[in-house]
């Protein structure tokens, strides 16, 4: 069952279209990849599911309602978990209190507390570090806590904006299992990703993204190794600069 369609998207910045006409469709269950060179529009197709692009055209459907007309708010409220590319802690505040953050939408609190111990038995490595501040957190801490937080709303859906960028190659293989882990509990994940390797490893389907369309779509093990050399050899010489253009 379809959990997030998007239907024919254009969406971009003030007056500035980024995306155009893109259809992109995750199902209940399923790891879903976004790949793509720097600036073709990752960030902002998932920025424009949280209501934080201008949307020019085109449908976005969780379940069944219309997320369009919703405000950034509301969507945070419908059962979306979102982990942006960066700033995605509070650095001030607590590993805890980050924790207590993510849940700020639900009113049972001893639900919440039993829900941050489970959050700890996922991500050992913050129960120890309950009391520090965020900002003294390794990067990969950090990620993880990012996701933790994002996952104490309770989500249907997480979506991820590049987690594994600049950690650390043992932090990325610790991380794309978290996700692995976090998907097999029921939560649905949508994700940008630069790593191609990690995306193949972890999704069950991908879609490529190109100066701001989509060049391809399909399950993970139908990319070859020269569609991959193709797509992304050429990155920097098609990079988009002109988002007028097209
Ligand atoms: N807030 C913004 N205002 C105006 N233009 C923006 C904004 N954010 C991004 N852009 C432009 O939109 C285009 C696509 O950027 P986007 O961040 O979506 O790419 P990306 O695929 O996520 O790249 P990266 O891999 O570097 O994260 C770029 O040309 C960028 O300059
Ligand atoms: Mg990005």
């Amino acid at each position: 069952m379809s959990l997030l369609k998007i239907i024919s998207l254009t969406a971009g910045y003030g007056k500035n279209i980024v995306i155009t006409n893109i259809f992109v469709n995750v199902n209940e269950g399923e790891i879903v990849a976004i790949l793509g060179p720097n600036g073709s529009g990752k960030s902002t197709l998932l920025k424009s599911v949280m209501g934080i692009t201008k949307v020019f055209s085109g449908k976005i459907f969780f379940k069944d309602v219309d997320l369009t007309p919703l405000s950034v708010d509301r969507r945070a409220r419908v059962g979306i978990g979102y982990v942006p590319q960066l700033d995605n802690v509070f650095t001030e505040l607590s590993v805890e209190e980050n924790l207590e953050m993510g849940a700020y939408t639900r009113p049972k609190r001893e639900e919440v507390r039993l829900d941050i111990e489970d959050i700890y038995s996922l991500f050992p490595s913050l129960r120890g570090k309950r009391k520090r501040k965020a900002k003294t957190l390794s990067g990969g801490e950090r990620q993880m806590l990012a996701i933790a937080r994002a996952l104490m709303a309770k989500p249907k859906l997480l979506i991820l904006d590049e987690p594994t960028s600049s950690l650390a190659p043992n932090m990325v293989s610790t991380l794309v299992s978290k996700i692995k882990e976090v998907n097999s509990r029921g939560v649905s994940v949508l994700m940008a990703e630069q790593n191609v390797k990690v995306a193949l490893e972890i999704a069950d389907r991908v879609y490529i993204m190109r100066s701001g369309r989509v060049i391809f779509e399909g399950p993970s093990n139908s990319l070859t190794g020269a569609m991959i050399g193709d797509l992304f050899l050429t990155k920097r010489a098609t990079q988009r600069t002109d988002p007028e253009e097209g």
